[in-house]
C-alpha cells in the first residue's frame, strides 16, 4: 500500500477504509495515543492502539522522535480535538530514536528556548514552530515567482561570483583560491590576483542588480530571486551574512512605477500566504498570543498576527520625501527629549532603525515609502535629481522590521553615471559593460531590492531572522 500525507488524511472522507501513513512519533500517551507527524501539515494525525494489536517489542520503541509507518483504519475520531483518527492495526519502526539520547536534544518534549533550537538547527524543523516557518517561507518564495511570471517578468540567474561590488560598501567576501600560506605577490609587493582562479580579484555578489540591470535593457522585465552575501559585521535581530534578495528590474519604468510595483507585489505575496498557509499562520498567531503574555503590557502587540497582515492589504503605503521625513523626526518628541541614540539635528543624516521605526509604528502606524534621499548617503547609480542633491531612492520601511525594501530609479545618464563613479573613485574599468548599457540604447529604469527573510520575519511575527532562514550565517557562525 502506498503511504498517504497526513494533510491528505486529515481531510479525507474515507471512513473505515485502510491507511497507511509515514512520519515521526511526536508523542506517545497512555500507552495508547501515538500523534505522527509528517511535515505535510503543522497537525499530527492521532493513531490509536488498542490493547495487544501489535508486538510489546515493538511498541516500546515507539518513541518521540522515531520514524514509523503506520497501518490501520480511517474512523470518526472518538476524542475532542480532531474529526479523524487512525485504529492502528500494524506498527513499523523505520528509524529509532533512543529516549535517553534524545532528551540531550531539542526533540525531548519539553520548552526550549528559540536560541537553544538554534544550536541544533539540524534538527528545529522537526519542532511546530520551525515547521511553520519553514512552510510559510516555501510558499512566499513561490508566490514571489508565481506574481513575477503571471506579470510577464523573466527569471534571470544573475551570478554569485562577481568582480564588481554593486552596492560599492566593501562588504563582499572575498573569493580566492590562492594559496594563503603562500601568496603570490607583485613587484609592489601587493597580492598578485593575476595569479587567481579568475585572474582577477573576485568576491560573492552582494546584490545581483546590476546584471538585473543590463538584462531588462533586452528583456524589458526581469527579477533575480538568490543568495546574496554581506561581511558587515553587525550582530542585530535583522541582519544576515546569507541572504535571499529578490530583486525585479524594469526598463521605461520610473521611480513612481517602482514603487507602484513594490507595493503590489508585497500585497499579492501576503495575501498568498494568507490564503494559502492558515494553519500555519494560526499557529503562529497564537504562539506569539502566548509569548505576549509574559510581556508587561505596554510591550504587547497591538495587533494579532494575521490582523496585521490584512492591515497591510487594506491599506495604502505612505509615500513620504526624505526631506518631510526629516523634518517629522526633527520635531518629534523623542527627538525633543534626547530619547533617540542618534539625534536628528540636520539634513542630510543617514536614518537609523530606530528613527525609521519612530516613523512607520509611532507617527504613520502603516508601511511607509521613503524617497528622494540625499546623493551622499546612497549608492552611485541612483538617479540624481533636479535639484543636484538628492536621488531618485526609495526605501519601503515595515513596522517591527524597519527597511524591507531598497530600490531606485537608476541613473540612465553616461555623463552624469560617469561623475558620479570618479567622485566615488569607482573605476570606469571595472564596470564598462555597465557603462556600456547607458552608451547603446539607454533608458529610464528602476528595480528595487526585497530582503526575503525580512519578509518572511515580517508574516511570521517572528523576532530574530536567525529564526527564519534554515541555516543562519552571522559573524563567527557558519555550522552546518
Ligand atoms: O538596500 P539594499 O542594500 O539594496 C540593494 O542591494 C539594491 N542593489 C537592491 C536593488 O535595487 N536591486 O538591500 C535590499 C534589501 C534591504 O532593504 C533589506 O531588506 C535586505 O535587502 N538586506 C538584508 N537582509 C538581511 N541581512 C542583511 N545583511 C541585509 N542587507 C540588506
Ligand atoms: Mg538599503
Amino acid at each position: 500500500m502506498k503511504h498517504t500525507k497526513v494533510i491528505e488524511v486529515l481531510q479525507s472522507d474515507k471512513l473505515l477504509q485502510p491507511v497507511l501513513v509515514k512520519g515521526w512519533v511526536r508523542s506517545f500517551r497512555n500507552d495508547r495515543f501515538i500523534a505522527v507527524n509528517d511535515g505535510s501539515t503543522i497537525n499530527n494525525i492521532q493513531c490509536v492502539l488498542e490493547d495487544n494489536t501489535i508486538d510489546a517489542a515493538i511498541q516500546s520503541r515507539i518513541n518521540v522522535g522515531a520514524a514509523v509507518a503506520i497501518e490501520g483504519t480511517l474512523i470518526e475520531s472518538q476524542g475532542k480535538g480532531q474529526r479523524v483518527e487512525i485504529q492502528v492495526s500494524n506498527v513499523e519502526i523505520e528509524g529509532d530514536a533512543d529516549p535517553e539520547e534524545l532528551k540531550l536534544t531539542i526533540l525531548s518534549p519539553k520548552r526550549h528556548t528559540l536560541e537553544k533550537l538554534r544550536e541544533q538547527a539540524h534538527l528545529r524543523v522537526r519542532t511546530n514552530t520551525f515547521g511553520a516557518i519553514m512552510r510559510v517561507r516555501s510558499k512566499l518564495s513561490f508566490a514571489i515567482h508565481e506574481y513575477f511570471q503571471k506579470n510577464d517578468f523573466y527569471y534571470v540567474h544573475t551570478p554569485v561570483i562577481t568582480k564588481s561590488d554593486a552596492e560599492g560598501a566593501g562588504e563582499a567576501f572575498k573569493v580566492t583560491n590562492l594559496d594563503l600560506n603562500n601568496i603570490p605577490k607583485n613587484e609592489n609587493g601587493e597580492v598578485d590576483y593575476k595569479e587567481d582562479f579568475f585572474g582577477g580579484e573576485t568576491n560573492l555578489t552582494v546584490s545581483g542588480q546590476l546584471e538585473a540591470e543590463t538584462y531588462a535593457m533586452g528583456l524589458g522585465q526581469v527579477y533575480t530571486f538568490g543568495p546574496t552575501f554581506r561581511a558587515e559585521n553587525s550582530n542585530t535581530s535583522r541582519h544576515l551574512a546569507e541572504f535571499w534578495m529578490v530583486e525585479p528590474e524594469v526598463a521605461f519604468c520610473d521611480l513612481d512605477g517602482n514603487m507602484d510595483l513594490a507595493e503590489d507585489f508585497i500585497k499579492y505575496v501576503i495575501q498568498f500566504v494568507l490564503d494559502n498557509c492558515q494553519d500555519d499562520l494560526e499557529f503562529l498567531e497564537n504562539r506569539l498570543v502566548q509569548e505576549d503574555k509574559q510581556k508587561p503590557q505596554a510591550e504587547r502587540a497591538e495587533m494579532l498576527l494575521r490582523d496585521k497582515l490584512k492591515f497591510i492589504l487594506e491599506n495604502n503605503f505612505k509615500r513620504v520625501s526624505y526631506t518631510e521625513a526629516i523634518d517629522i523626526l526633527k520635531n518629534s518628541k523623542p527627538n525633543k527629549k534626547k530619547k533617540f541614540k542618534f539625534p536628528i539635528d540636520g539634513w542630510g543624516a543617514d536614518l537609523q532603525s530606530e528613527h525609521e521605526r519612530f516613523l512607520v509604528e509611532k507617527h504613520f502606524k502603516c508601511p511607509v515609502i521613503l524617497f528622494d534621499y540625499p546623493a551622499d548617503i546612497k549608492s552611485f547609480y541612483m538617479r540624481l535629481n533636479e535639484d543636484g542633491k538628492t536621488v531618485r531612492a526609495m526605501d519601503i520601511l515595515f513596522p517591527g522590521i524597519g527597511e524591507i525594501v531598497g530600490g531606485s530609479q537608476r541613473e540612465e545618464r553616461l555623463d552624469v553615471l560617469k561623475e558620479k563613479m570618479a567622485a566615488l573613485n569607482i573605476p570606469e574599468e571595472e564596470l564598462w559593460w555597465y557603462l556600456d548599457t547607458r552608451r547603446f540604447g539607454t533608458c529610464t529604469h528602476s528595480g528595487f531590492g526585497l530582503g526575503f527573510e525580512r519578509l518572511v520575519l515580517f508574516v511570521t511575527g517572528m523576532g530574530n531572522i536567525r529564526d527564519v532562514i534554515p541555516y543562519p550565517r552571522t559573524p563567527l557562525n557558519a555550522e552546518f
